[in-house]
């Protein structure tokens, strides 16, 4: 039928109105609530980059002390969500576990699943953004067989996970400033970014009514693919893989290979087609933290090479391929002592934010309608049933 508009990808249709994030694909422009992401990433923290996405203006100091200490007052977990952990593998995915815990919050918070009272919205929106450390860093000690460190919360929103990360109950965990400034800004780099994959999810399982918790979990489940969220974990591990510069070319050409499914991971993006100006930020950071800590990483060696002869390929020139977010974030986390299965399950932590900025917009939207896409039928005409002996 021509009725409807063919569409895959939604490379074209616009399926809502947003005041959140303005991106320019072509200039490379990333905008939160019109304040451009390098003077956020440079200058803000990430608890004032969420009440920003949150509320549409940087707070002043009181209101910024009071979002700060509303936050960190919601980080305790209830505690009979501790024993779902033992129910997995220690060789979960940490996103598996995430999916699963996330989704069952809406089971422990009753009094803040009413989507219809703009208080009850408000406070399941404190309680995911203040919770996801706690949950992400519970992952990591499960794996590592480590006790449950409980949260502080006279502690920064980063320097808190970075204890409930790392640290130990037999010894005083201390933050290194420049490791929580670096991640701290890892955050608001991926806080938001319009209508991609995950927060369009958050948004149409959103409009069915469904409660927040479901539908942040609806987000992590599709911010796991290698496509999306998942790509910082392959960026690092492809990196690791090549190994050294002179294998570049080899993973090159197989990049070009069109018989060859394999593709540069943390290359390329469906709406910079000339830089990701995240990609600028995180690249500077890799290095600080890098020398800060006194790390030499043959993997930063590695991947400025990979920019480089990729940058001057004429496959990759003509494709506007460039490196995004997620090609040097994964150097940092290495070198904080992040392993590889926990880096998308710190972008699903930070994401939070503006998926429920976005969950939010929308269920205050008037025009706000259950979301229901359309197709075009290329099935088998009506025909009659034939019974099985006849067939
Ligand atoms: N390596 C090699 N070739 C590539 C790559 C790549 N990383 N990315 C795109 N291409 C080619 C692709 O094969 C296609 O070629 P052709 O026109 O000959 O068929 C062309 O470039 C256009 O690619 P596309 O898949 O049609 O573009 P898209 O907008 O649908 O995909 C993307 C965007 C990000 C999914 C894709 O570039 C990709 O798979 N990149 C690797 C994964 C990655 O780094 N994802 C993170 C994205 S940023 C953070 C986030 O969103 O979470």
């Amino acid at each position: 039928s021509g009725m409807f508009t063919y569409d895959p990808g939604f490379t074209s249709t616009a399926a809502c109105q947003s005041a959140i994030t303005y991106i320019d694909g072509e200039q490379g422009v990333l905008l939160h609530r019109g304040y451009p992401i390098d003077q956020l990433a440079e200058k803000s923290s990430f608890m004032e980059v969420s009440y920003l996405l949150l509320n549409g203006e940087l707070p002043n100091q009181a209101e910024l002390e009071k979002f700060n200490s509303t936050i960190m007052r919601h980080t305790m977990l209830h505690e009979q969500l501790s024993t779902f952990y033992r129910g997995f593998r220690r060789d979960a995915h940490p996103m598996a576990v995430m999916c699963g815990v996330v989704g069952a919050l809406s089971a422990f918070y009753h009094d803040s699943t009413d989507i219809t009272d703009p208080t009850q919205r408000m406070i399941a929106s404190h309680r995911l953004i203040a919770k996801m450390p706690t949950i992400a860093s519970m992952a990591y000690k499960y794996s590592v067989g480590q006790p449950f460190m409980y949260p502080q919360n006279e502690l920064s929103y980063t320097g808190n996970f970075l204890r409930m990360t790392f640290g130990v109950p037999a010894e005083p965990y201390l933050i290194n400033p420049i490791v929580e400034r670096a991640l701290d800004r890892i955050f608001i780099l991926h806080a938001d970014h319009e209508q991609n994959a995950s927060t369009s999810t958050v948004r149409l399982a959103g409009s069915s009514g469904a409660n927040p918790f479901a539908c942040i979990a609806a987000g992590i489940a599709c911010l796991w693919g290698p496509a999306h969220g998942g790509a910082n974990e392959a960026a690092l591990n492809m990196l690791r893989e090549i190994g050294r510069p002179e294998r570049i070319p080899e993973y090159i050409a197989r990049a070009k290979d069109k018989d060859d499914p394999f593709r540069l991971m943390g290359f390329g993006h469906r709406v910079y087609k000339n830089f990701d100006p995240r990609a600028k930020v995180m690249k500077e950071t890799a290095q600080e933290v890098l020398d800060d800590l006194g790390i030499s990483d043959p993997v930063l060696d590695t991947a400025r090479e990979l920019e480089q002869i990729a940058l001057k390929d004429d496959y990759f020139i003509e494709k506007k391929l460039y490196p995004n977010v997620d090609f040097y974030s994964g150097v940092i986390l290495n070198a904080i002592g992040f392993p590889t299965e926990m880096f998308t399950a710190l972008f699903a932590l930070a994401r939070t934010v503006g998926w429920i900025a976005h969950w939010n917009e929308m269920i205050s939207d008037p025009e706000q309608k259950i979301g229901r896409p359309r197709q075009l039928y290329v099935g088998a005409t009506q025909r009659d049933y034939v019974p099985v002996g006849q067939r």
